[in-house]
């Protein structure tokens, strides 16, 4: 079978780059190729290493803001693993309109909350601020608008009496985890219909 080459883009942790990581075997139409961090300390290139994949890293901070700079070496790097797919999980750097436009179609992204609802940060905190009842997570193709594209996948949970933002997260990121690896799977077969777990 013809893999289709994935890189994973992460920040911190990458919980959710395991997840992507460990899901690409047998007849998964995909393979994780990279995980590319913005920085060396992101303790997701750790876990990435240890499951044999390749990573690497481009640290945003010497760029001072340069985005176009930073994005150019971020290009570099990608290019050397030649991949089809981009998979955004927790990477906490905003990316400019020509970036977005050259992988278009082809760079997907979670986030912790039920979009159109509380793009950007703190999305559990504002979650319960609302008073919401359900909460969740989505994965959507990226596109110019931040947290904005096509959605390819939903998980949604009850918010229960007594939730913080710490208990919800942590809910939300075990949904995130079975979410993101099922959209994924679809998504690199070429079928973009939203996924809508459970
Ligand atoms: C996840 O909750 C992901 O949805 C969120 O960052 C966390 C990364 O966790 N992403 C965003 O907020 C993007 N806007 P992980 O490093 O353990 O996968």
């Amino acid at each position: 079978m013809n893999h289709k080459r994935v890189a994973i883009l992460i920040s911190g942790g990458g919980s959710n780059m395991v997840e992507l990581v460990k899901s690409m075997h047998g007849d998964h139409p995909a393979r994780a190729v990279l995980v590319l961090a913005n920085s060396a300390d992101a303790g997701g290139l750790k876990r990435a290493r240890a499951m044999g994949i390749a990573t690497d890293f481009v640290d945003h901070r010497p760029f001072k803001g340069d985005r176009a700079a930073f994005e150019a070496r971020l290009c570099d790097v990608l290019q050397q693993s030649a991949p089809d797919i981009l998979c955004l999980a927790g990477f906490m750097r905003i990316l400019t309109p020509e970036f977005i436009a050259k992988w278009q179609g082809r760079m997907l992204n979670i986030h912790p909350s039920l979009l159109p609802k509380y793009r950007g940060l703190n999305t559990h905190k504002r979650a319960l601020e609302a008073g919401d009842s359900e909460h969740g997570c989505t994965v959507h193709e990226v596109t110019g608008a931040l947290d904005d594209g096509p959605v390819l996948g939903q998980a949604r949970l009850r918010v229960r009496a007594g939730d913080t933002p710490d208990t919800l997260s942590a809910r939300v990121l075990k949904l995130e985890h079975q979410l993101y690896p099922a959209v994924l799977k679809r998504f690199a077969a070429g079928d973009k219909t939203p996924a809508l777990l459970p």
